[in-house]
């Protein structure tokens, strides 16, 4: 990949930047914008050396406008909103531009073209610039037009984000230090199986939390009542008994209402293989956590996927019990989904002091590259 520090002489080139501003917005606010703020080193670096910078990106399905997000793109760096993408108001904003200008056009996935990787769409925006950047990892698996096509009508490069991810997440799989403890949460048991299967072979102990220990807990004979499992044969059978995979030994559950633990808290730790039928698991139980204290304290790596229960229930206490825990440790530290990012600025854990840590930006796109060491986005890159 070439990366934008390479680039020379760029003043009044106009630089047109993928980024992912696909962020929580709720009632027209952004809820969280570690996303924005994680692009900015890029946009800045262009701004400096005299470029027009303009920024596509898409938001949601599509459908929706980019202006909570031009709101919170303004508290950090001047940048003026086109409610357009392709048209002619836009080819003016970017035919207006002056050097070191920021402009940002609407959400892409408003023009079908994004998804359905069209040519003409990825041609006139292509338009737009003299060099194309890449700083949206958490969307380079989609092979979408912005991603895949736009790197192949323009001179290519990578932002500073993106390189960081590539770096950072590739050490995980390239320089693996040991003991390295695998902690994977979350639910989708089928998107995450190639990733169990593939660090069974380089961690030395995965630690299986959130809906994706019911299912290996089902597997294991186990009752789970009503809890979330991803049903379906995925072969667990071959690797449950694998010594280095860590299942919760106890959960805490729940009853639908009307709850029979009224009075003592709707919420009730017990073992794991005390759960009924009728109930439901929320999250990885206090022995659970216990268990893992002493593995996080010896261990000099720890990649981390997924919550380990149902996040928006009880704040999730195993998730930030294990967090706290893994920021105390001496691991190097690699976090990755955005429930987990979104579990530490609630937690208000600055995540730019802990030394060894890397926090991606994907969802998606880092379990992809976590499993496969690249995405169409990057590759479309080279
Ligand atoms: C994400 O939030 O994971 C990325 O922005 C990709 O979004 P998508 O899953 O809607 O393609």
């Amino acid at each position: 990949m070439n990366s934008i520090k390479s680039l020379k002489n760029i003043k009044g080139k106009k630089v047109l930047v993928r980024v992912d501003f696909n962020v929580p917005v709720l009632n027209g606010k952004v809820e969280d914008d570690f996303r924005i703020q994680k692009a900015l080193p890029t946009i800045k670096f262009l701004q400096k050396k005299g470029a027009k910078v303009i920024l596509i990106t898409h938001l949601g399905k599509g459908g929706e406008t980019l202006l909570p997000v031009e709101k919170v793109l303004n508290k950090y760096v001047k940048a003026v909103f086109v409610a357009d993408i392709v048209g002619e108001k836009a080819e003016n904003a970017v035919d207006a531009m002056k050097n070191g200008d920021v402009i940002l056009l609407e959400n892409l996935r408003n023009n079908d073209g994004e998804k359905n990787c069209d040519k003409t769409f990825a041609k006139s925006l292509a338009k737009f610039g003299d060099i194309y950047v890449n700083e949206a990892f958490p969307v380079s698996h989609r092979a979408d037009a912005s991603i895949v096509l736009l790197p192949k009508l323009l001179p290519a490069y990578a932002g500073l984000q993106l390189e960081n991810e590539v770096k950072n997440l590739s050490k995980v799989s390239k320089s693996v230090k040991h003991p390295f403890l695998f902690i994977l949460g979350g639910a989708k048991f089928s998107t995450k199986m190639p990733l169990i299967k593939k660090y069974l072979k380089t961690a030395d102990n995965i630690f299986v939390g959130g809906a994706l220990a019911n299912d290996f807990l089902k597997a294991k004979g186990y009752e789970v009542g009503k809890s979330l499992t991803d049903n379906g044969d995925f072969g667990i059978k071959k690797f449950i008994n694998n010594k280095k995979l860590i299942l919760p030994v106890d959960a805490v559950v729940t009853s639908p209402q009307p709850s029979p633990y009224k009075g003592e808290g709707e919420f009730v730790n017990k073992k794991a293989s005390e759960v009924k039928k009728d109930e439901i698991i929320l999250d990885v139980g206090s022995e659970s956590v216990k268990n893992l204290a002493p593995i996080i304290k010896k261990a000099k790596m720890i990649l981390w996927n997924g919550p380990l229960g149902k996040y928006e229930e009880k704040e999730c206490r195993a998730t930030k019990e294990v967090l706290k825990m893994v920021m105390n440790s001496k691991a190097q530290v690699t976090i990755g989904g955005g429930d987990i990012v979104a579990v530490l600025s609630q937690m208000k854990i600055n995540t730019d002091k802990r030394k060894n840590l890397f926090v991606s930006t994907g969802g998606g796109a880092t379990l992809d590259f976590l499993a496969n060491g690249t995405l169409p986005g990057i590759k479309a890159l080279k």
